[in-house]
């Protein structure tokens, strides 16, 4: 049966990187759904596959070395993975926008603002300059940029960081999205900007009912901004929900110590002093559960096999010893 809700659905996705015959398996057999007007949550360790998640359902992986190689991605009853380069063009540039870390990298320095948003606006719609410089001053004001007119005539590098992301989210609402794929659009900045735009973030859904997925290192920022989350490592799902049934009751050892490591917004705390170890890379991954190196509670079978994926309460979770706590708790 078909959920009209649904955006997005992506299942048993797996994408590699070759290099000569070495395989890395970045993502590795993950599934989510995005539902219409929903903020979804994707949260790991630096390394953990998010962004490579992203870049697959955007199929921006054609410069690099990786491929998805199984696994299906659909958007809006459409299957990314059989259409053409020329409708996933058209996919990006008017149902599904993307926002990185750096806006700097995104921006191009020798066009104003005005000159760069207008100029994404013509791309998607037929409108003459004129027309498309007013639309670049509207979107300024919905992303909240004082002084709109004036910012339109300014450069990115006479920005602040914080203005420039919100100059890229203007960009990407400019063909009306259904779809804002934001990766640590906060991380760069500072902690009240931070809050600024995560807000925004929040007020733009409202007003438009998109769906996001917002890619972050950081629980904090899930339990502010997420209805559901997807727990990753090393390219493996390790817990996905409810963002609410697992902040109270995280049931992976993974999930646990994230939320452990919390940073302080007071202090800017190295991250994950909570677990030791650093995560694997992609061309030297573990045999069985990918987190047994790192986990307290492995045991001889976590070292060999790899956790099937069970549901308890409504949220899903792949952990041995997770299984057996509910087993013996019924
Ligand atoms: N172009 C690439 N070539 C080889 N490995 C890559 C490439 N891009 C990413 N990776 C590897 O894939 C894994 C996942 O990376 P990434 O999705 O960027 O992690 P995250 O966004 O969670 O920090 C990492 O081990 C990273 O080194
Ligand atoms: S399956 Fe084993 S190693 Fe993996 S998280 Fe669970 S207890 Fe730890
Ligand atoms: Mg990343």
């Amino acid at each position: 049966m078909e959920d009209k809700n649904i955006v997005l659905e992506v299942e048993h996705l797996k994408t590699s990187f070759f290099y000569g015959k070495k395989e890395g398996k970045a993502v590795d057999d993950i599934s989510f759904k995005v539902k219409k007007g929903e903020i979804l949550g994707i949260v790991g360790e630096s390394g953990s596959g998010k962004s490579v998640t992203a870049m697959s359902v955007m199929k921006l992986l054609g410069n690099t070395k990786g491929r998805v190689v199984g696994g299906s991605i659909n958007f809006m009853g459409r299957d990314l993975l059989a259409v053409s380069d020329k409708e996933m063009r058209q996919i990006r540039g008017k149902h599904i926008a993307m926002v990185f870390q750096e806006p700097m990298t995104s921006l191009n320095p020798v066009l104003t603002v005005g000159e760069q948003i207008a100029e994404t606006i013509v791309v998607h719609e037929k409108v003459s300059k004129k027309e498309a410089l007013a639309r670049a001053k509207e979107l300024l004001d919905t992303v909240q940029i004082p002084l709109a007119e004036k910012r339109l005539g300014e450069y990115p590098h006479e920005l602040s960081g914080g203005m420039r992301q919100r100059v890229m989210i203007a960009m990407g609402l400019c063909c009306n999205p259904d779809l804002i794929i934001a990766d640590e659009p906060t991380t760069a900045l500072d902690v009240t900007i931070q809050m600024q735009i995560l807000e925004l973030f929040k007020k733009l859904r409202e007003q438009y009912e998109l769906s996001i997925i917002l890619i972050t290192h950081d629980m904090g920022v899930i339990a502010e901004m997420t209805d559901r989350v997807m727990v990753m490592y090393a390219g493996c799902m390790a817990e996905y929900g409810d963002t609410a049934t697992i902040l109270k009751n995280p049931r992976h050892p993974y999930t646990k110590a994230l939320m452990k490591a919390i940073p302080r917004l007071d202090e800017k705390q190295e991250y994950l002093d909570a677990i030791p170890g650093v995560i694997p890379s992609i061309f030297n991954l573990p045999e069985g559960c990918r987190f047994h190196p790192r986990c307290r509670l492995a045991t001889e079978r976590c070292r060999k096999e790899r956790p099937d994926a069970f549901t308890v309460d409504g949220r899903t979770v792949c952990c041995f010893k997770a299984f057996e706590e509910v087993k013996e708790s019924l």
